[in-house]
This record gives structure tokens, C-alpha cells and sequence, in this order.
């Protein structure tokens, strides 16, 4: 059968953990598929001995990967907002299904992104946005899709939460922690996106949005970080019997819609206080499954690979089966506005 081909725009350490699953699982992959997904193109700024290795054509223009005829799915790792958004939309207009995981780009952008990808009749995927490689997106849209879910709650920033363990473990400092988390791979482009929440809001945005099937509102959603916890704070929680944790919590009230991030005392008996390191972990509560809990790597190359790559083959099954299934990553399920403060 046709491979499906894949144009990887963005070659740091989520498109080479990319590059790598997609070619060390490569038979795996086309079994689950029914069909080989190879890559076609990449397009990065960087030389790149690995794609020489392999013979995939490089560009430095991303936006001849969006335009090619020869890409049927465009993979966005460039991250950041505005040349994400273009090249996005310009993947759309031409005709491409687009696999992202670009979470700034989805909370802030994805409401128009998701009706444009709607009117063409391609895909949007965006797994790897939120808590790694943790299947937490695919589970609330299908496997608790019976559910009149309740409330979520969940460690959803890596970053956040290895500076927490290691400052509270080895009574290290914030700045030293935090450096170590950015040589590893796991920090944003600008890390005060993981440690002033803002990373953890725009995950939170969208998992709200797919749990509660409202639009995306990030700019409702409360956001406070952990740089201004102390060591003396994670001290003294511990002697109380707590640990500091950094949470995204969503929850149905009379009100409407909570939507908020920020530092929580969990007493240290909970499941939520054992995540330790680069470790994400959401609890999500349904009307009909009760209490659940989804946990995992939450950043680092591989895991966020394998939820790209997760996208990929929902993208070659449908591509496949000529289903047509258009993923309801947004439910449209008619409420304009959360109905109520949010
Ligand atoms: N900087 C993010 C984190 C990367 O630390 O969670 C994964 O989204």
C-alpha cells in the first residue's frame, strides 16, 4: 500500500526523537498502519548528518514543506506562536493533516486552526501538546468518551515539577535545577513559560476544552508558576506533611467552568505527591468511570515522540480506511462560551 509521507518541520529534540522512533519502529509502525509512514522532507535550520544518513530531502524554507504536493502530513515541532501559526494554516489551505505538538500554538490559536482544518476536511492532531508522551488526549476524547467528566487535575509541566523534586530531594537550588532541566531537553525555548505556568495554562487550556467540549480560553484560565517558591517553603511543607506540587485543575461549578495553575500542598499520602522528576501525572474524575489516573514522562525527546508518532498512525488509519473519521479534538458540542467565570 502508498507509504503515507511525512514533512517534519522542526528538527530539535522532539523532531530528532521523532526521526528516530519513526525509523527504528519503522515495520512496527507500518503493521499498525497498514501502511509504511515515511518521511519525505524535513525542513530545519540545522545540517543534519542523520537525514543525509537516510537520503530524506532537507530544506531550510518550512514553508516549502507545507506546499509540497509530495507531503500528506505535516508535522509542526518548530513551536513558539506566529511562524507556527502560517505555516500551520498554510499546511491546511493545502490540503495537508497536520500532527503538532505545539501546545502555545493549540490554546492560543487552535479555535481557528481546528475550524479551518474543519471546512478542508483534514486532521489536526496535537497529542504530543500536552504531558508528553502520556496518551491523557486520546483517552479523554475516546476512551472516556461516555463520560460527563467532572473534574481533572493534573502535574502537566516536567520542568516544573524536576525543579521541585530535585530542590525538595537534594535541597538544591531553583536557577541550578532549572539549568540541568534545560541541558536534558525538557524546558521550553524560553523557560519562563514552565516555571511562571504559562505552559502548564496552555496544556490545561486544552485538555478543559476537550473534557468540557468548550472552545479554547486560555486568557480565562488563572495562571500562577513556582518561581517564587522557596526552599524554605518546600522545607516546611515537608515538616507539615506535605509536598509542594505545581497543578493544572479544571472543574464543572455552579459558576461555570475553574480553570487554574498553580502551586499546591499535597498531603504526602496521595498518588499525585509520589510523581516525582520529569513525571506528569492528570486525575481525571468521570460521571460513569469514577476517579482515573493517567501518568508518565511529561517531556524528553522519545516520550514525546511516541504520542507524534501516535498521531501519525491515527492519521495513516484513516488515510487507510478512508473513514473520514474527522477526531473531534475539538467537541463541537454547540456551547459557544464555558457559562460562567471561569
Ligand atoms: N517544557 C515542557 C515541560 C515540555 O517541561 O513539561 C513538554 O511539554
Amino acid at each position: 500500500m502508498k507509504p503515507v509521507r511525512v514533512g517534519i518541520c522542526g528538527l530539535g529534540t522532539v523532531g530528532g526523537g521523532t526521526f528516530n522512533v519513526l525509523t527504528r519502529n519503522a515495520d512496527d509502525i507500518a503493521r499498525r498502519a497498514s501502511r509504511p509512514i515515511i518521511v519525505e522532507q524535513v525542513g530545519t535550520r540545522r545540517d543534519n548528518p542523520q537525514c543525509e544518513t537516510a537520503g530524506v530531502k532537507v530544506t531550510r524554507d518550512v514553508f516549502e514543506v507545507a506546499r509540497n504536493p509530495d507531503v500528506d502530513v505535516l508535522v509542526e515541532l518548530i513551536g513558539g506562536y506566529d511562524v507556527a501559526r502560517e505555516l500551520v494554516m498554510t499546511a491546511i489551505e493545502n490540503g495537508k493533516h497536520v500532527v503538532t505538538a505545539n501546545k502555545a500554538l493549540i490554546a492560543v490559536h487552535g479555535n481557528e486552526i481546528f475550524q479551518a482544518a474543519h471546512e478542508k476536511g483534514v486532521i489536526v492532531a496535537f497529542e504530543a501538546a500536552v504531558a508528553g508522551g502520556i496518551p491523557v488526549i486520546k483517552s479523554l476524547r475516546e476512551g472516556l468518551g461516555a463520560n460527563r467528566i467532572q473534574w481533572l487535575a493534573g502535574i502537566i509541566n516536567g520542568t516544573g515539577n524536576y525543579i521541585l523534586t530535585h530542590m525538595r530531594d537534594e535541597g538544591r537550588a531553583f536557577d541550578d535545577v532549572l539549568a540541568e532541566a534545560q541541558a536534558l531537553g525538557y524546558a521550553e525555548a524560553d523557560p519562563t513559560f514552565d516555571v511562571e505556568g504559562i505552559d502548564a495554562a496552555h496544556k490545561l487550556t486544552i485538555l478543559a476544552s476537550i473534557a468540557f467540549g468548550v472552545p479554547l480560553q486560555f486568557d480565562k484560565a488563572y495562571t500562577e508558576g513556582i518561581s517564587r517558591v522557596t526552599a524554605d517553603d518546600v522545607e516546611q511543607a515537608d515538616q507539615l506533611g506535605y509536598i509542594i506540587k505545581h497543578l493544572g485543575i479544571s472543574k464543572r461549578t455552579e459558576k461555570g467552568l475553574e480553570l487554574r495553575v498553580h502551586p499546591t500542598l499535597i498531603p504526602k499520602e496521595r498518588l499525585l505527591a509520589s510523581v516525582h522528576g520529569v513525571k506528569n501525572a492528570i486525575a481525571v474524575m468521570g460521571d460513569a468511570v469514577g476517579p482515573t489516573l493517567y501518568y508518565g514522562a511529561g517531556a524528553g525527546a522519545e516520550p514525546t515522540a511516541s504520542a507524534v508518532v501516535a498521531d501519525l498512525l491515527d492519521v495513516a488509519r484513516d488515510i487507510t480506511t478512508e473513514h473520514h473519521y474527522r477526531v473531534p479534538y475539538l467537541a463541537f458540542s454547540g456551547i459557544d462560551e464555558a457559562d460562567g467565570s471561569l
